[in-house]
């Protein structure tokens, strides 16, 4: 249950940032922090810690540096952003990460906690890469830092694992220090507003909600589509691939909350469990249900890109996928017999995420003697960018005897709520407040897992698409009706 001081501000707590001059620290966790302490969601006494191994800083380097990236960041003038560091921000060097380090780093915290009155109460935000993972839990427990004189939270950063093996041994290793329901396993799809909204939009809508089902569904489409490639992580990204960066996680996210049945209240288990149950619901998946795809060079947004295999870091003859279709059955009362599609893809012609909706088509003989452009009703959700939702259906044309022809209504986020929030700052107050509704839970991580796992041992083979297109042919006869559908719509 959500733990807020009455005023509404989380309670005094030190947020631990391990990782503290990372990339991630800097592109996502300290423009969230210092946008929710800017909107008063932070008890004055709440402080930040870096921690990081290296790092030549003290708390006033660490404060011109943190100062200096919001500013450029566009979010604050200097000056302000400078002033808030001062205010919140501390830094501390771990050194090599033995015993000794943790136990120093320890010390701080305690020491912090007694000079600002905190309570004992403290967030661990775990930005650290994969490899540096159980180290830091077991030195962090080795100092005696899993448990503490208040609350203690544990924010683990994707990727969950590697496959189901790697997930099992992570949430071993994390329950071996913490209880789940200290765990904050953070898949930012879920701390994003439109994705949110799938909840309330699915189960506050009679007129939708009815319509869900395998009665009057035909079929399904998920589709998280960049234009950008790998800027720069071509280490990282060429031992990941689509499955593992998106598929496995956000993709299924969006899956289950697109899926799942009505939860007895909006609490976090209860959600969590719906998901689960979605999981556990879908076939095990086949060769003839995948298709994987790997950019060629090609034209992006008018601007020649290289191929995969020429990028920076990535070896010349490498297999790993940028892109994946997978076609996935659930065979539950309310799917049975419903294809979904789901599909991620590197170096497409647009940024574009969302979830079509094809309705089965009405009988419609009695048009039949008259000209048609007649569609089947679709309902598109668009995540991102132009949030909103479109419903298309079917209107007479005026003045011509019965001729039909496709229409829109039209949701707009922004024009309805102006900018919605960054998926970072939404989580990070969820953490503060102790809400674990939009994070992964353990079983579903390895639920997901035992869906991807025969793939990863026998890898599809790879079929390549020019960069700029929607990815390979072959990714077309997945789909029964015939095409995928691409752009979302314009605002
Ligand atoms: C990350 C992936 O999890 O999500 C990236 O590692 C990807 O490869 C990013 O670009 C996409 O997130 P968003 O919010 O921009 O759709």
């Amino acid at each position: 249950m959500a733990q807020t001081k009455s005023d509404g501000r989380v309670e005094p707590h030190l947020f631990v940032i391990i990782g503290g001059t990372g990339d991630l620290t800097q592109r996502k966790l300290l423009p969230a922090l210092y946008h929710l302490s800017a909107q008063g969601h932070l008890h004055d006494r709440c402080r930040v810690l870096g921690v990081a191994r290296r790092g030549d800083f003290d708390d006033e380097g660490y404060r011109q540096w943190a100062g200096a990236s919001l500013a450029e960041s566009g979010l604050a003038v200097e000056a302000e952003a400078y002033a808030w560091c001062c205010d919140r921000l501390h830094f501390h060097r771990l050194g090599k990460g033995d015993r000794k380090d943790y136990e120093a780093l320890a010390e701080r915290i305690a020491s912090l906690e007694k000079e600002h009155n905190l309570g004992g109460n403290r967030v661990f935000n775990l930005a650290v890469p994969p490899g540096a993972f159980s180290p830091t839990v077991t030195g962090l427990a080795g100092a005696g830092l899993d448990t503490g004189p208040g609350w203690t939270r544990i924010v683990v950063e994707k990727p969950f694992g590697s496959d189901l093996a790697s997930a099992q041994e992570l949430n071993r290793l994390i329950h071996e220090y913490a209880e789940e329901s200290q765990v904050y396993r953070i898949d930012h799809y879920l701390g994003k507003d439109t994705v949110q909204n799938l909840l309330s939009f699915r189960f506050s809508n009679a007129i939708f909600e009815s319509l869900w089902n395998r009665d009057r569904v035909e079929s399904i489409q998920i589709t998280v589509a960049e234009d950008l490639g790998i800027e720069g992580r071509g280490a990282f990204y060429d031992k990941v691939g689509a499955l593992r960066d998106i598929v496995q996680n956000h993709l299924v996210q969006l899956l289950c909350i697109t899926a799942m049945e009505l939860p007895p209240a909006l609490e976090a288990n209860f959600v969590r469990d719906e998901k689960a149950k979605v999981l556990r619901s879908i076939r095990p998946l086949t060769p003839e249900n995948v298709v994987f795809g790997q950019y060629a060079s090609g034209s992006v947004c008018g601007k020649d890109v290289p191929a995969y295999r020429g990028e920076e870091g990535i070896p010349a003859d490498s297999r790993t996928e940028t892109f994946a279709a997978i076609r996935l059955h659930i065979d539950n009362w309310r799917w049975q017999g419903v294809p979904f599609y789901l599909r991620a893809g590197k170096r497409m012609p647009a940024r574009a995420t969302h979830i079509v909706v094809n309705f089965r088509c009405p009988v419609l003989t009695c048009f039949e003697p008259f000209t048609c452009d007649f569609a089947c009703n679709r309902m598109i959700i668009t995540l991102q960018p132009d949030e909103g939702f479109d419903l298309y259906f079917n209107v007479k044309v005026p003045r011509q005897p019965f001729r039909l022809e496709q229409e829109r209504l039209r949701f707009g986020y922004k024009e309805a709520f102006g900018d919605l929030p960054d998926a970072y700052e939404t989580l990070l107050l969820d953490v503060m407040r102790g809400e674990q509704t939009f994070f992964v839970r353990a079983d579903e991580v390895e639920l997901a897992w035992r869906i991807f796992d025969p793939l990863l041992r026998e890898l599809p083979q790879v079929h390549f698409y020019p960069a700029g297109t929607w990815g390979p042919e072959a990714a077309e006869a997945l789909v029964s009706e015939g095409e995928w559908h691409d752009q979302a719509p314009q605002a």
